[in-house]
């Protein structure tokens, strides 16, 4: 959550900061800002969108740093809005995380500073104000003031006469671009994927130097070196390419995403899966558990994967949402493998998770779509679910790319326990294979979708049952409802109903009814009748069509086994999308969210 962008080059910062914050909007939006730096330093803020920030015109400034806002201290107002200064006006700070000792700082620091924000990032720039008194440089005051600060962060820092940029960070993302004359910063590759896409990682504990044309980076003060790699994305990628919203277009790339998944890890004439994990296989085969940890989405894409995984790795499978996780219970650690579900792989529960995990001994495996992002750096192994950036809130493309990697998992485990037979392993990997297919026959019945989620737009309340693997779907799509309708969605196991919800269905709560092979779809529909009888209209998503005399309305799903819940899904989310799009929401920006969760 909040998004830093900056530049050190020769054409002028203002615009392409600017550029910068509209690509980084998604990581927050409630306010923004920008600071330019030359002899004097100008601070440009709003509170609300980019859009209503005005693009700085001072043309003979060529370095600059900017901050879009998802607010946890103060309201989101101009004044809380970074930059932050310190009492001069000459120094700015933009940072992302949390300073959690910003309570202490202040008390100390509140004689002989003039606080105007609420929030825990001014601080900052009081502390270096206070150090370059000493007349050190720009660089040794962020340094001293880092060491006193207690928590997580990705800081720039610019000065009226000091030349560059010094940024730093502990926990919290942060990269930087490389042009041959420009130096770019970004908490991700969105910030400036349209100039460069030669990034360099900083690490926690990272403080770096930036000019134009010279980078130093240091760790507890001495210098380092860190790679530079070339991100496989481009602006395109990052872009709209002509849909109304980043969420309509990664719904549609998802049978590319699925084949990127895919690609390259299943060998087309055996059976045989190579995820490139680097565990051993003799560990694999002594675990006797594994604990997914996840948020979100990616809790849900875990309780899909979880029932793979103990199918057919036979090894006991747990799913815990990350925020709640404890490694107790006198679970051996060492047979313990503590999974970590995170598209963005910076989301702090899970982070904090998988460190719990750790310090008891476990060994651990990211699935992540993000290179370089802190889970790929503290996790013992990774596998990259290979969506592409996904810049909507609303999490799409990437839960049915970790849905197929976690199947790739499930069949690898199994093959290396040697519990999974060739025929089931044949029948997995080729839903698996089907999948892109099925997908795109769901987008092509997007008019439909559209159709009915127009009729059904006046509900505001809706209910989605599924079992077995419909279950997570259920979650899942009456999660994307709700994010990006604001209408109330509940997701259910079928049976569960009559144990309570059942008193809040009527005529105008529609229920969405995952129907699809795997899923038990008899049983279900005996739950459908209980709420037809109620006369709640009802939605299945199907792939039998004896079901269809059932319902109200169908969704028809294509044949394709054990992934049938997973393509059921997509048709939900266009569903989502159309009921939010009827309604006129913000769909990529829902209100009190933002796309990176980097705080507890
Ligand atoms: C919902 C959504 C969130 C995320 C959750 C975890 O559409 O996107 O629920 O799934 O914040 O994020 P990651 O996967 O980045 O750890």
């Amino acid at each position: 959550m909040c998004g830093i962008t900056g530049y050190i080059g020769t054409e002028p910062a203002g615009e392409i900061v600017h550029q910068g914050l509209k690509n980084l909007e998604y990581r927050g939006y409630d306010s923004a800002g920008i600071a330019l730096t030359s002899d004097t330093l100008s601070i440009h803020k709003t509170e609300g969108e980019v859009d209503e920030l005005p693009v700085p015109s001072r043309d003979d400034v060529d370095c600059g740093i900017g901050h879009t806002r998802w607010s946890t201290h103060g309201e989101p107002t101009t004044e809380n809005a970074h930059p932050h200064t310190d009492c001069t006006g000459d120094i700015a700070v933009v940072h992302n995380g949390i300073i959690e000792n910003y309570d202490e700082l202040k008390a100390s620091l509140r004689a002989t500073h003039v606080f105007e924000s609420e929030t825990d990032t001014e601080v900052i720039p009081h502390l270096i104000e206070d150090h370059l008194a000493d007349d050190i440089s720009l660089r040794s005051a962020v340094q001293r003031t880092t060491e006193q600060l207690e928590g997580s962060y990705a800081i720039a820092v610019t000065a009226a006469g000091h030349d560059g940029v010094v940024v730093a960070r502990e926990d919290s993302p942060l990269l930087l671009g490389h042009s041959d004359d420009a130096t770019y910063i970004g908490s991700d590759a969105t910030a400036f994927i349209e100039h460069t896409n030669r990034v360099t990682y900083l690490e926690s504990g990272d403080l770096a130097k930036l000019t134009a044309d010279t980078i130093t980076i240091y760790n507890d003060g001495e210098p380092v070196t860190r790679d530079t790699e070339t991100l496989d994305w481009d602006a395109d990628a990052a872009g709209k390419s002509g849909y109304e919203h980043y969420m309509l277009k990664e719904i549609h790339e998802q049978p590319r995403a699925l084949r990127q998944a895919i690609s390259g890890r299943v060998d087309d004439l055996s059976t045989s899966v190579d995820l490139d994990v680097d565990l051993p296989a003799e560990y694999l085969q002594s675990v006797e558990e594994i604990q997914i940890i996840a948020c979100g989405t990616s809790y849900h894409a875990g309780l899909y994967a979880a029932d793979l995984l103990e199918e057919h790795a036979d090894v006991r499978t747990s799913v815990e949402i990350a925020s709640e996780y404890d490694f107790t219970g006198g679970r051996d650690p060492w047979r313990t493998l503590v999974v970590a579900i995170t598209q963005s792989g910076e989301t702090a529960d899970t982070l904090s998770a998988l460190r719990e995990a750790e310090r008891a001994g476990a060994r651990t495996l990211a699935l992540t779509n993000t290179l370089g992002s802190t889970v790929t750096r503290e996790a013992d192994d990774t596998v990259f679910i290979r969506a592409g950036p996904e810049i909507g809130v609303a999490a799409t493309k990437t839960f049915v790319s970790q849905v197929a990697t976690a199947t790739l998992l499930a069949v690898y485990l199994g093959q290396v326990r040697n519990t999974l037979s060739t025929e089931t392993a044949s029948e997995l990997l080729s839903g698996v294979r089907d999948l892109p297919g099925a997908v795109q026959q769901i987008l092509d019945q997007e008019n439909a979708i559209k159709k009915t989620a127009q009729e059904y737009a006046g509900s505001d309340a809706f209910f989605y049952i599924g079992r077995r693997s419909g279950y997570p779907v259920a979650l899942e799509s009456a999660l994307k409802l709700k994010e990006i309708s604001y209408d109330h969605a509940e997701g259910f196991p079928s049976g569960e109903l009559k144990h309570g919800p059942l008193a809040l269905v009527t005529p105008d709560t529609p229920v969405i009814a995952l129907l699809t092979a795997g899923t038990a779809p008899k049983k279900t529909l005996n739950n459908v009748k209980e709420v037809k009888s109620r006369g709640a209209p009802v939605i299945g998503v199907s792939s039998n069509p004896e079901t269809t005399s059932h319902v109200d309305t169908t969704f028809d799903v294509p044949n394709c086994g054990p992934m049938e819940p997973v393509v059921a899904n997509v048709a939900l989310q266009l569903f989502a999308y159309y009921v939010a799009d009827e309604k006129d929401r913000p769909i990529d920006k829902p209100r009190n969210l933002a796309k990176s969760v980097t705080v507890e």
